[in-house]
């Protein structure tokens, strides 16, 4: 295969021309011939300003420059789309497969010997990551970084978990207009990701756990030096890639044993659940299936060892004090296959051997002393959700984690949203909250609708939390008794459809059951009445593309043309 600028010829019949062409171009930029026989690093750039996630891109963007040219390469940068989680409608999930599918051909189309992915808002890195391992060239993630915890009357403030805290005391009366307008000044304090164990940093860690990004990557601040030097390196390092020709590509990074590690740091990290569905995805990818009984395997023996927010107290910024994913992995080095490589050339274990102590931290607790005793995130099964369910149990409140109650059906988020705060609402603290055609084809693009309000009549008596179950997803960000990603959907004839607001439901996590409490003849009648699902169907473009090839949530969501093509359909 031919390197730098000779690679992917643009088709003209005749190579010699094509380069002649290509080179006549690109020299309109100012470049020599010297800079344009290097090797190339492409650089993704996501900086938009949708994506105040992405602020700290195009200095980061800088320093990756100047780490690939202090090693002898060339650096070239790319727009790619930008997903911001509060900018895109209907849901940022919805156009996580068009970044993924837009990365992999920009990478696969321009001549580029590696590629630096700089993302971090919660769609982005899964979808870079996605578009990467599909790649055939090496690349190297660089996470934006989490910014920096607000204040309020003497309280930390941290995007979003402390959004929505401050927002549910707003709805049941306990804080005024005046204050609520004061907290949304102070909420996000700086550029960067949400500062939580949300989706983003869940999956920024996991980055540096399956050893796609520099050590200390996955967690240094946005708006910190150290995040631009990590920058710098990460050129340097792209660098070295692109210049050998046996560099190890994603697909040789990311081994089943590399996963599991992942899964590992997942349950013990207090991880988002929305992992699951991203680590599915890239899987796929791979022509592997995640292993969900494993997930649930390691939640039974992994207790819970991060004290950050929404499952226990802090911010990332104390997490990275802390020592990050490398004092994370030392806690849990017993179930790490230390042998995986990583994309810088060391193993994972080297890595955790080279972690300083971090004396007296409190943060990353150990085996012998959790946070709490059970892992992060539990898989349910049942009637009510045959192919899985999530739960992420360590946010969940625990005298609801057994418990049996009255549904009490929302057809739609539509549905859910008119009638929620009604005063009429027919609904106790003690009922399940359902809510359906929320999936990956229903909403459409799974939004994170699964943290349904609790009924405003409620929450003014003071209910914090109740039993809630759907086919969508839920911000890493968001706490409660929820049950996740039933699959299948409703709108896929999944038995989530059969369900009428009056039937009992059983939630019983030990169990790692969810059920239907009807008799069998009963479910199976429903099941045969329900006939064809009538969801809208989009007519044309990106809408009607993602609502016929759409997997649902126990295949990561992806397109299925997009999965490997050794996948075996369910
Ligand atoms: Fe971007 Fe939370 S909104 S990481």
């Amino acid at each position: 295969m031919s390197s730098g600028l000779r690679r992917k010829l643009t088709s003209y019949g005749d190579q010699g021309f094509s380069l002649f062409l290509r080179k006549a171009f690109i020299k309109a930029m100012g470049y020599s011939d010297d800079a344009l026989d290097r090797p190339i690093v492409g650089i993704a750039n996501t900086y938009s300003d949708f994506n105040p996630c992405h602020g700290n891109v195009p200095q980061l963007i800088e320093a990756a420059k100047r780490g690939v040219m202090l090693a002898g390469a060339m650096p070239m940068v790319f727009p790619t789309i930008s997903i911001h989680e509060s900018f895109a409608s209907p849901t940022s999930m919805y156009l996580r497969n068009l970044m993924a599918m837009e990365t992999e051909e920009m990478i696969r189309a321009q001549p580029m010997d590696a590629v630096i992915l700089i993302g971090g808002c919660d769609k982005t890195l899964p979808a870079q990551i996605m578009a990467a391992a599909s790649s055939e060239i090496p690349a190297i993630f660089l996470p934006t970084g989490p910014m920096a915890v607000g204040h309020h009357k003497g309280e930390r403030l941290g995007a979003c978990t402390d959004c929505r805290r401050f927002w549910g005391r707003f709805r049941a009366g306990e804080i005024d207009e005046a204050e609520i307008t004061d907290v949304n000044n102070k909420l996000a304090s700086s550029i960067g990701t949400c500062t939580v164990m949300g989706t983003a940093s869940t999956m920024a860690n996991l980055t540096e756990v399956m050893g796609l990004c520099l050590p200390r990557a996955g967690s240094a601040p946005a708006a910190e030096s150290e995040r631009v030097r990590l920058a710098e390196e990460t050129g340097r390092v792209a660098a070295g890639l692109a210049a050998n020709p046996d560099a190890p590509i994603v697909r040789d990074i990311l081994t089943p044993a590399a996963i599991r590690n992942g899964l590992v740091a997942l349950q013990a990290m207090g991880g988002s659940t929305n992992a699951v569905v991203h680590l599915a995805a890239i899987t796929g990818r791979l022509g592997i299936r995640l292993d969900m009984a494993e997930l649930d395997r390691l939640g039974k023996v992994i207790p819970l060892l991060v004290d950050l927010q929404p499952s226990g107290q802090h911010y990332m910024e104390q997490f990275h004090e802390a020592g990050g994913v490398q004092t994370l992995l030392k806690a849990v080095r017993h179930e790490i296959d230390g042998s995986q490589q990583t994309v810088h050339g060391k193993t994972i274990g080297e890595v955790i051997d080279a972690a300083p102590d971090e004396p007296g931290q409190t943060i990353i607790r150990t085996i012998e002393k959790p946070l709490k005793p059970i892992g992060t995130i539990a898989v349910l099964h049942g009637n009510l959700a045959p192919r899985g369910a999530v739960i992420k149990q360590s946010a969940a409140s625990k005298d609801l984690l057994q418990h049996e109650g009255r549904a009490v059906v929302f057809d739609s988020i539509e549905d859910m949203t008119l009638r929620i705060d009604s005063d009429d609402l027919d609904v106790s603290a003690d009922d399940i909250l359902v809510l359906r055609n929320a999936g990956p084809k229903g909403a459409p693009g799974m939004p994170e609708a699964g943290y349904l309000p609790i009924p405003r009549k409620l929450a003014r008596q003071g209910v914090k939390d109740m039993v809630r179950i759907s086919d969508a997803r839920m911000s890493g960000t968001a706490f409660g008794t929820i049950v996740l990603h039933i699959a299948p959907e409703a709108t896929a004839g999944g038995p989530l459809a059969i369900v009428k607001t009056g039937d009992r439901i059983r939630l019983d996590v030990k169990e790692r059951r969810i059920d239907l409490a009807i008799d069998q003849p009963e479910f199976d009648r429903r099941m045969a009445e329900l006939g064809e699902i009538s969801a809208a169907k989009p007519v044309r473009g990106y809408a009607k593309l993602y609502h016929t090839r759409v997997l649902q949530a126990d295949e990561g969501a992806d397109f299925d043309f997009l999965q490997h093509e050794e996948l075996e359909r369910k």
